[in-house]
């Protein structure tokens, strides 16, 4: 979080009682919560049964709750369920005419898919899955715009227990050959494009390009988004490429869900870690699914009448848990939107929530910082009064955009919650409760029933009010990640070797007197860039990656609008003959990283130096050049730097 922000958030003390009329009809009320809280304290494995039982659908119950070997869980071992199941067959009884999905497309068309429509598409899927000889446990790749197919394609691959990776669609060709290879994809689902901005982002001839540096690739399936059934002369036959459209028009309706262990892999999903080699966070089923389940029930209160409408991309967890599994386990009304906020006006949103009449409203910082930047009047232009409820998620809320959203978008009537979670963690694990928790703005405030966190200092001993250090996860909880795509050993390192006995988040945090939470942002070398997760390292290899590059060095500083944006210290390769001019090159580089990683890891800012701070033992002091790029004077120590003269020369530039 920017100083600014830090400073206002350290000094807010504003209190928003949840109103008495929420609290009634809350899904969750305080005296059931209390019992909940009891229970989690005195008997752990007992409280996580009961949620199971009242909470899912199994096909087999069972043996055992909790199988802990640090770091690795098994939950409800032995179980057998299904998510698919869950999310569709379940409800067709009581809401098979209710509406799942409702899909705006950024042209403004509109499709509607019932929770019996929804289940025929899955099924049909399920079977083109099966007819291409996809089996259990192979990894399937989703690069897809947000379309009612993608969610189709998703719930199918659960259905059949096929392992789905969704690559975001903004990610480059290079990002999604990285992460076919890593998985070891047999299948790629895709569409002839996306709109995005008016634009046509070109995922097939992504797709095409990343198939040039993989083998494990057999078929890939083309959704005709742009083209409503692409012929086979506008999809290339290397591997063998079929249409969406075609084969479901021939595919059957009818499929049994498969019953599948508990502990079954149900998807991986790459994130950006300390290094710059992205990891495959692995998700199971049952597990994560109770926790989907149980945090949209709790967190989002989700009531059949509800028009619900998450605005994150499938490409996130958020759009995993938030978008897909959470709201259709729960039966709800889905709204799905494919294009930008400010697509064609900074209204979109509010015309969106107006026409469908949204009650439950989840969006990120980065962009309710951009509404508030671009105005009131494209407010005031729609009528809000379907809300009831608001979310924010990816990044610290600062009170002023907190207060922003209460005051205008939920008219001081709707809560606010403010929820705290990782892609690793699967599901919210602090949050407020939103007929329960007094809200602070800019506090995540308190952790969800069963969820046991801590503030600790490097010895790992809890530290007192207000005094900061690592946020930490103390007790296995059903949606952890199980480990890292192939990498058990770099799961044990990231997570479980920082703090005995506890997963280490990589956040930074302070507990208020009240014991509510203030999440600061992370103490590793990754930054949030509008909320989206890269790492410095990931920016920095692509960038030396570039000819004329020796070496990069990346940070992270303050920014308005996006949170943290990207500044890049760069020395050239000497020996290179160098004709470009500077201005050149920086423009050559910004669009080398956006081809290398995608735009979302595009540099604001780049500067060439001849030399980066460095230690006598040659470790480039990153804090030193995030001084210089926020700005700000250099308090801290620069005894060890090799070259001091270094630091006056980038300061000098930077003004
Ligand atoms: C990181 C996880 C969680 C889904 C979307 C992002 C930051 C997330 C909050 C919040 C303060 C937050 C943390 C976390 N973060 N939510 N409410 N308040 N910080 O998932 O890409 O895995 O990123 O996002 O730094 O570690 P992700």
């Amino acid at each position: 979080m920017s100083e600014k922000n830090i400073e206002s958030s350290l000094h807010e003390d504003r209190l928003f009682p949840p109103s008495d009329a929420f609290a009634k009809q809350a899904n969750l009320s305080k005296s059931e919560y209390e019992k909940l809280v009891k229970k989690a304290n005195t008997d752990f494995e007992g409280f996580w049964s009961d949620l199971a039982n009242e909470n899912l659908h199994w096909f087999k119950k069972w043996d055992k709750v909790l199988d802990w070997n640090e770091p690795f869980s098994k939950w409800f071992v032995n179980g057998k369920t299904n998510v698919s199941f869950n999310c569709l067959d379940r409800h067709l009884e009581k809401r098979g005419n209710k509406k799942a999905l409702i899909w705006i497309g950024e042209n403004e068309e509109k499709k509607e898919l019932t929770y019996k429509e929804l289940h025929e598409e899955v099924c049909k899927f399920s079977n083109v899955l099966i007819n291409l000889g996809i089996k259990e446990k192979d990894r399937i790749i989703i690069y897809m715009p947000l379309v009612p197919e993608a969610v189709v394609a998703m719930l199918a691959c659960t259905r059949i227990g096929a392992v789905h990776s969704v690559v975001f669609g903004g990610f480059s060709q290079e990002a999604l050959a990285d992460r076919i290879n890593d998985s070891k994809a047999k299948l790629v689902i895709t569409a002839d494009g996306g709109y995005r901005r008016g634009q046509i982002v070109p995922l097939k001839i992504n797709v095409d390009e990343a198939l040039k540096k993989c083998t494990t690739v057999e078929n890939v399936i083309v959704v005709g988004r742009i083209n409503n059934n692409p012929q086979p002369s506008t999809i290339n036959h290397q591997p063998l490429t079929f249409s969406w459209h075609e084969l479901m028009s021939k595919s059957s309706a009818i499929h049994k869900a498969t019953e599948l262990d508990s502990e079954h892999p149900l998807f991986t999903l790459y994130t950006s870690g300390t290094t710059g080699k992205p990891k495959g966070i692995l998700h199971s089923t049952a597990g994560y699914l109770l926790w989907a389940t149980l945090t949209t029930k709790w967190i989002f209160d989700i009531k059949d009448s509800d028009i619900y409408w998450c605005s994150a991309d499938i490409g996130w967890v958020t759009g995993h848990t938030y978008v897909v599994y959470g709201p259709l386990s729960n039966g709800a009304t889905v709204l799905l939107y494919e294009g930008a906020p400010n697509f064609p006006d900074w209204g979109r949103f509010w015309k969106i929530i107006n026409e469908n009449k949204v009650s439950v409203f989840y969006t990120a910082p980065t962009a309710i910082r951009a509404f508030a930047k671009a105005g009131l009047d494209w407010v005031k232009k729609y009528d809000l009064s379907s809300l009831r409820l608001l979310g924010s998620v990816g990044e610290p809320i600062n009170p002023e955009a907190w207060m922003w959203y209460h005051e205008n978008i939920g008219n001081k009537k709707c809560p606010i919650v403010d929820t705290w979670w990782q892609t690793e963690t699967g599901g919210i694990m602090i949050s407020p409760l939103p007929g329960i928790t007094s809200s602070k703005p800019g506090s995540a405030t308190l952790p969800l029933p069963g969820i046991f966190v801590d503030i600790v200092d490097s010895e790992g001993k809890s530290t007192g009010p207000n005094e900061g250090g690592n946020l930490v996860i103390k007790k296995p909880w059903p949606s952890m990640l199980r480990t890292i795509w192939g990498d058990d050993e770099r799961y044990r390192k990231t997570y479980w070797s920082h703090i005995k006995g506890s997963y280490f988040a990589g956040d930074g945090a302070r507990r208020d007197k009240d014991g509510y939470y203030w999440v600061l942002g992370r103490i590793d070398d990754v930054i949030k860039v509008s909320g989206h997760r890269l790492s410095t390292m990931e920016v920095e290899s692509s960038l030396v990656s570039h000819p004329s590059v020796a070496e990069a060095a990346v940070v992270g500083y303050p920014d308005d609008i996006k949170g943290e944006a990207i500044c890049a210290f760069v020395t050239k390769k000497s020996n290179i003959k160098n004709d470009k001019t500077d201005e050149d090159l920086v423009k050559e580089l910004k669009e080398h990283v956006t081809k290398e990683i995608g735009s979302i890891a595009r540099p604001e800012k780049i500067h060439f130096t001849d030399a980066l701070p460095k230690t006598r033992s040659g470790k480039i002091m990153r804090r030193l050049l995030r001084d210089i790029a926020s700005g700000r004077q250099t308090t801290g120590d620069t005894t060890t730097l090799e070259d001091v003269n270094v630091l006056e020369k980038l300061r000098e530039q930077e003004e």
